[in-house]
């Protein structure tokens, strides 16, 4: 290992992020009845233009009036390329409710586009006084993005996750599909005539979680867009917690429980990983370094992956 550790991302459950319109007020007790860790409210795409002042103000007014509970509660503003987000910044800044804890920055495409956020929203707070310092998540949806990801994970302190969002990256990639994440009918091996369908997120995916992991930020995966198939939204998330993600989003309350399923350690993994740090326990206490469990290696570096698992589930419960 370098000498510079790794740093530990934040100790906060992450596993589902639900999404909702700003516009939509009558979904805000929903949401916060629901089983998500994260809200987050959206002044973004799922806003229409004629909407944005409306739904700003009611997000404002529902960061305080509704009761969130221990949920992260989190609003995406819109991007550094429309004529709203300054707006959004300093009204949420400077009027919502100390309960917001995180925006959420789209279509980040260089570090710099952080920095330029932070350095408002740095001003704002010193300028109110606002005691609790707001976090940031960003999204990777565009090639720029996913190509200078390793300078936007370093980019600001208040970072805190990065999430991929599929249908605009596949837009900006110039991917031919209109499908937002999932399996993709043209993506395919073919052997000895038959198909074997591969990931096409799969090197972005690796790639954030490689960047957030270097910078001690959470790597979580974005929206699902077809909220009618339960086995496809499995499929995927399966994927990205075998990558290393945390968490994915939910568009539709449908989705939560599916989220919370598979990012939550079963019982099952949390039982071999502590057996397997019992097993290198005995295997220390005799000088060893490496030794067998169920027929197969473990070593030192089981222990970290065990140590993963354990973690995980210990921060979820408690
Ligand atoms: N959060 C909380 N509750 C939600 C919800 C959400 N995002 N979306 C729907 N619901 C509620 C509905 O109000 C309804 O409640 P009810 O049983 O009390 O009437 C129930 O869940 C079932 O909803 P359904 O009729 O299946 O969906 P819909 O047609 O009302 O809404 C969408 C479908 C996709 C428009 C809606 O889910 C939505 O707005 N999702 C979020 C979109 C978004 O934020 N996108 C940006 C990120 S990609
Ligand atoms: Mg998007």
């Amino acid at each position: 290992m370098s000498f510079r550790l790794q740093p530990a991302p934040p100790a906060r459950p992450n596993r589902c992020q639900l999404f909702g319109p700003g516009s939509n007020e009558r979904l805000f007790e929903k949401m916060a009845a629901s089983d998500a860790d994260v809200i987050n409210l959206d002044l973004e795409d799922s806003v229409s233009p004629s909407d944005k002042d409306s739904a700003r103000a009611n997000i404002i007014k529902a960061i305080g009036a509704v009761d969130w509970g221990k949920k992260t509660v989190s609003v995406r503003i819109n991007g550094l390329d429309t004529p709203w987000w300054y707006r959004d910044v300093v009204d949420l800044l400077e009027q919502a409710d100390e309960r917001l804890d995180q925006i959420m920055i789209p279509k980040v495409g260089c570090a710099a586009d952080i920095y330029a956020v932070d350095a408002l929203v740095t001003a704002i707070e010193a300028a109110k006084g606002r005691k609790k310092k707001i976090a940031f998540e960003v999204i990777i949806e565009s090639a720029a993005g996913i190509a200078h990801v390793e300078e936007i994970a370093a980019a600001s302190p208040r970072l805190e996750a990065i999430s991929l969002g599929a249908a605009d990256f596949a837009a900006s990639m110039g991917m031919a599909t209109t499908g937002i994440g999932g399996t993709q009918e043209n993506y395919y091996m073919l052997h000895e005539g038959q198909k074997h369908w591969s990931d096409p997120w799969h090197w972005a995916q690796t790639a954030i979680v490689a960047a957030c992991r270097t910078h001690g930020v959470l790597p979580v995966d974005g929206p699902f867009g077809d909220f009618s198939d339960d086995e496809g939204f499995r499929a995927q998330a399966l994927r990205s917690a075998t990558l290393g993600m945390v968490g994915k989003w939910a568009i539709h309350p449908k989705q939560i429980a599916l989220a919370n399923e598979v990012f939550t350690p079963s019982d099952a993994a949390v039982a071999e990983a502590r057996e397997i740090l019992a097993a290198m326990e005995e295997a220390t206490a005799k000088g060893e370094g490496a030794t067998v469990y169920k027929g197969r290696l473990v070593d030192i570096a089981s222990i970290k992956q065990a140590e993963v698992i354990v973690r995980q589930s210990e921060m979820i419960a408690g």
